[in-house]
Parts: structure tokens; sequence; C-alpha cells
């Protein structure tokens, strides 16, 4: 039964921050056609913005729009599943739970043509990956928040023997430089003082003469009243020397940088097509901690691919204490449909990786504790970001992208100079020591 067209919408954003950028963009396009936002409890449109990276992220999706069927207001909403599981499943996902809508990644700009055929009871599916690429058919932006997402890659050619993305976002493409400078320039005039450069492997990006992303971030570094640069996912393989020196050379861009490896065990790195050895990452480490040496490093990891025995994984434990981290995100492997390593030999028993996980969080917290513990003292710029639970209290992030709390009439957006006074495992307590103009 076709539903009415909306008046009201909903986006909700699942994985990782590409996807939190796609629902702003989604979000935007839907308010400009007029769509007044609403709570996914009460809207008439629900957007899915889904995540096929773990089996769990998959699972959730189905869950979410079983219990948007049961929603307690008793209306049945449309829905419109986007995201990687619409990319992977999208014919899938119309069989086995009836959605309204299923709009692909590289699609999305096409969602309100889709919802309008929804709401006259056609077929509302796109997962096409055209080759003009959606971003030239989205609005403008508007309203953001101090920190601020920017995709300007999109896509992987790497495929690592467990990964979905390359069969969900497709072959690595490249923004082009002007297109990107021009949506930073807009960022800013709408109040974001940090840009946060996103890709799926943000550090292959490259302009049509094949400058790579040290010279588009020393082109963001001349956007007066930009403060902070940052960006995130990097790939071993793609961290030049230029990135490496504008480390060094450029102050607008922050102390930190996410690196995943994986493992530690070159065997295993080899067996997951990471393309980078133990020794090669610890060596790209090195020289960018000579170019920055506070730099704060941050690292995925997976336990329990296929094969790994309790050696291999002590060469992850024995990498972890090699580096140090500040921060890092860890997963038990989870076997994905279609990628090689779900046919391997040897899938690691759920109660190994569980052990495994929890001895490699151990370690990962504890150095996260230590870097957190040794900033107190220091003095850095805090960047306001939103009000704290108690009273005077407001929240933002150092440059080293750790979360600092402090009492302060500052408001969100300005940049305060902080003592570090206390470190807890996640987080900084500061004391205000001076403000800098606006
Ligand atoms: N392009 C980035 C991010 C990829 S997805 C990179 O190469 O690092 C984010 C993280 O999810 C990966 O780094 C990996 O640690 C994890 N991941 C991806 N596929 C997985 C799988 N099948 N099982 C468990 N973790 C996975
Ligand atoms: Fe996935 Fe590997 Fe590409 Fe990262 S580099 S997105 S882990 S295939
Ligand atoms: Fe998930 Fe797709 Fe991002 S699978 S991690 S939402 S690229």
């Amino acid at each position: 039964m076709p539903k009415p067209a909306p008046r009201t919408f909903a986006v909700k954003s699942f994985g990782c921050q590409m996807n939190v950028y796609d629902g702003e963009r989604m979000a935007e396009l839907m308010a400009g056609e007029g769509l007044v936002p609403a709570d996914a409890a009460e809207a008439d449109l629900v957007v899915l913005n889904t995540c096929h990276i773990r089996e769990k992220a998959t699972e959730k999706v189905y869950s979410d729009i079983g219990r948007l069927r049961k929603r307690e207001d008793g209306k049945q909403p449309m829905i419109a599943v986007a995201g990687c599981v619409a990319q992977a499943e999208g014919e899938e996902i119309v069989a086995r739970a009836h959605v309204d809508v299923v709009v692909g990644p590289q699609a999305y700009h096409n969602l309100p043509r889709l919802v309008a055929a929804a709401a006259e009871g056609k077929p509302a599916l796109d997962t096409d990956m055209p080759a003009a690429s959606k971003f030239g058919a989205l609005p403008a932006r508007r309203k953001v928040g101090p920190s601020a997402f920017l995709t300007v890659q999109e896509g992987c050619d790497k495929f690592c023997t467990y990964c979905v993305v390359p069969y969900t976002r497709g072959a690595e493409v490249s923004r082009p430089f002007a297109h990107i400078l021009d949506e930073a320039k807009a960022l800013v005039d709408a109040g974001a003082r940090e840009i946060t450069l996103l890709g799926q492997n943000v550090n292959a990006w490259a302009d049509e003469d094949g400058r790579g992303l040290d010279h588009l971030i020393r082109a963001l570094d001349r956007i007066p009243g930009l403060a902070r640069i940052r960006y995130t996912t990097s790939h071993p393989n793609d961290m030049t020397q230029g990135l490496i020196d504008a480390h060094r050379d450029v102050e607008k861009l922050m102390p930190f940088l996410h690196l995943p490896v994986q493992s530690g065990s070159d065997r295993v790195l080899k067996a997951m097509n990471r393309s980078h050895s133990r020794d090669s990452y610890l060596r790209i480490l090195d020289r960018v901690r000579a170019a920055r040496p506070d730099i704060a490093l941050s690292g995925d990891f997976i336990v329990g691919f296929p094969g790994e025995t309790e050696a291999e994984f002590a060469d992850t434990l024995s990498l972890i204490d090699a580096v140090g981290y500040a921060q890092a995100f860890s997963f038990k492997y989870s076997p994905r449909p279609g990628t090689p390593a779900a046919v391997m030999a040897d899938q690691i028993a759920p109660e190994v990786m569980d052990e495994r996980l929890q001895r490699l969080q151990a370690a990962l917290n504890r150095d996260q504790l230590a870097f957190n513990a040794a900033t107190v003292g220091r003095t850095c710029a805090v960047l306001i970001e939103r009000a704290g639970r108690h009273p005077g209290q407001m929240l933002g992030k150092s440059p080293w992208l750790q979360s600092v709390h402090l009492t302060t009439d500052a408001r969100i957006g300005d940049m305060v100079e902080v003592d570090v006074v206390e470190a807890g495992p996640n987080s900084l307590g500061g004391a205000e020591r001076a403000r800098a103009a606006a």
C-alpha cells in the first residue's frame, strides 16, 4: 500500500563518519524539498542510513525496520534504506522487509524523486554508481556546528580480504579541488571552525595533476576563519612524505593521525591483503613522529582473522606496546558474504575471539589512559562543541582529539586556552586560561 507523500522526515545514520556526512547531506536535501525534520518516532519518512561492515550492523537494520513498523503512534512511516546495506542487499531488503525506498551511497541525490515515486506506489530502488558525481546535484551547505565533515574522496581499490567497502562504495574517486574548496568556504561561512576531510582512503585523494592531500590541506590552511584541519581515514600505503611534511609545516593541521594497521603479524597482514608489513607501518610512524613529535596516533585492529594463531595475536599486542596509541578501534573479525576471507579455512572460534579482544582492549585502554595522563599540566586550545551535563560546563576537543570538559562562559564555537588539570580514560578536565578572539 503506497503511503501519502511525507511532510516530515528523520535520518538515522550508522557506521563511519562518511555515513554521518551523507546523512547530513540527505537531511539538507529533504529540507530543501520543504520537508520538516522530526523525531524518528513520529516522522512520516524515516531514512535508515546503514552500515554493512559487520554482520551485526546488518541485523540491526532489520530490527530497526521491525521497530518502525510497530511504532507507538501506530502510524506506518515511509521507510527508506540508504547507505552500504542498501548498496549490497538492495533487492533482498525489498523482498525481505518490504521497505518503500532503497538508495545507495552514490545515488542519494535522487532521494526526493524516489520518495515521490514510492508515494505513487511505484518501485523506488536506485543503487547505481553513475560516473557523474552526486555532489553537484546537492544543495549548498547551510547551518553546521563548529566541527564539520567534508567528504573529499570516496571508495576503495585496496580489497582487503575481509572488507565489503570496495563493493559497497565502489572504486577510489577524488572530488575536484575547486569543489572541495568551495564547500570548505561555505562550511566556514556557515559557522565551522574545524573541518575534517573524509574518505574511505582519504590520503589517496589526488587532483587532476596528481597533487595529493597535502596540496589540499595547504590550500585549506589559507581560508580565513578556519582554525583546524583534520582528515580520516588513511591507508599506510598512501602516507606520502608530502603529507607527513604537512604535519610539520601547517599549524592548522591538528597533531592526530588515524592509521589503521589491523594486525601486527606479517603472515596475517599478507592474508588480509593489507600490502604493508609490520615494519613498513612502524617506519611510517617513525617519520610522522619526526615531523610532529607530539602527534597522537590512532588505529583499527581486527582480532581473530581466519587462521590467526596465539603467537600471531601476540605480535599485534607487541606492536601496540611499540606504538603507544592515543586511541583505537578494535573489532572481532566478522565474515562478510562475498569477501575472500569469509571462505578461508580455520575460522576462529567466538570464545577465542572474545578472549583476544579483551586482552587487546586492555592494552589499548592502558595506553589511552597513559596518553591522557601525559597531557595533564599542558596548556592547549580547546574548540568548544557543546554544553556539558552540569551547569556552566562545556565540552570541546583538544588538538589531540581528546574530549575536554571545563567550567566556562565560553560559547559553542569559541576557542579557549585551557590548562589540563585531570585525565580519565575517555576525557580530560581543564581550567580556562584565556579566550582567543572569535
Ligand atoms: N578504509 C579504512 C576503514 C575501513 S572500515 C581502512 O582501511 O582502515 C573501518 C574498520 O572496520 C577497518 O579498519 C577494520 O578494522 C574494520 N573492519 C572492516 N571489515 C571488517 C570485518 N569483516 N570484520 C571485522 N572488522 C572489520
Ligand atoms: Fe576496507 Fe581495506 Fe579498503 Fe579500508 S583499505 S576500506 S579495510 S578494503
Ligand atoms: Fe560502514 Fe559503509 Fe562506512 S560499510 S563503515 S557505512 S563505508
